[in-house]
């Protein structure tokens, strides 16, 4: 869906700008917002760019960079990494074949570790995109990953 379009589905007011910026930003493949979208929603919303601009440095679930269709996002805080989140980081790595940080060759996983996720009784845990993986285990990653390339390969046939 064209930018324009999710601003009419949500409607042209401020309040929708994460809603706006949300959806938006989960149809692209490079699952980021640039320059020129932040120029158009600012517009649209009748908002500074500078506002627009801060709700996406604000939110790590929001990126100006590009990254890959999926975000993994491993929390490294104090009870995710007392709980293991380094072994759930280096499965990660292995798996994906990639170091935190980076996205994969096919442009499918970018890595990212972040700050509490909310969720501290599963730790330790992962976001996907909008979903919460908990009380992971090295041995579950193979099947998180393997999930989220068949719904990848799936949205494209
Ligand atoms: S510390 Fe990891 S979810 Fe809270």
């Amino acid at each position: 869906m064209k930018l324009q379009n999710v601003i009419e589905k949500h409607g042209r007011l401020p309040e929708n700008l994460i809603h706006i910026l949300l959806e938006y930003q989960a149809q692209k493949d490079n699952n980021s917002i640039n320059e020129d979208e932040i120029s158009h929603v600012a517009r649209e919303l009748g908002l500074s760019e500078n506002r627009v601009y801060s709700v996406i440095t604000f939110y790590s679930l929001f990126s100006k960079e590009p990254r890959g269709k999926y975000v993994i996002q491993v929390c490294n805080d104090v009870p995710c990494h007392v709980n293991g989140s380094f072994s759930i980081i280096e499965e990660l790595e292995d798996v994906l074949k990639i170091k935190m940080g980076d996205t994969t060759r096919d442009g499918i996983f970018t890595l990212e570790k972040t700050s509490c996720l909310g969720c501290c009784d599963k730790s330790p845990a992962i976001r996907v995109g909008e979903s919460i993986h908990g009380d992971l285990t090295p041995e579950k990653i193979s099947e998180i990953i393997s999930f989220y390339r068949r719904e990848y390969d799936e949205c494209r046939e």
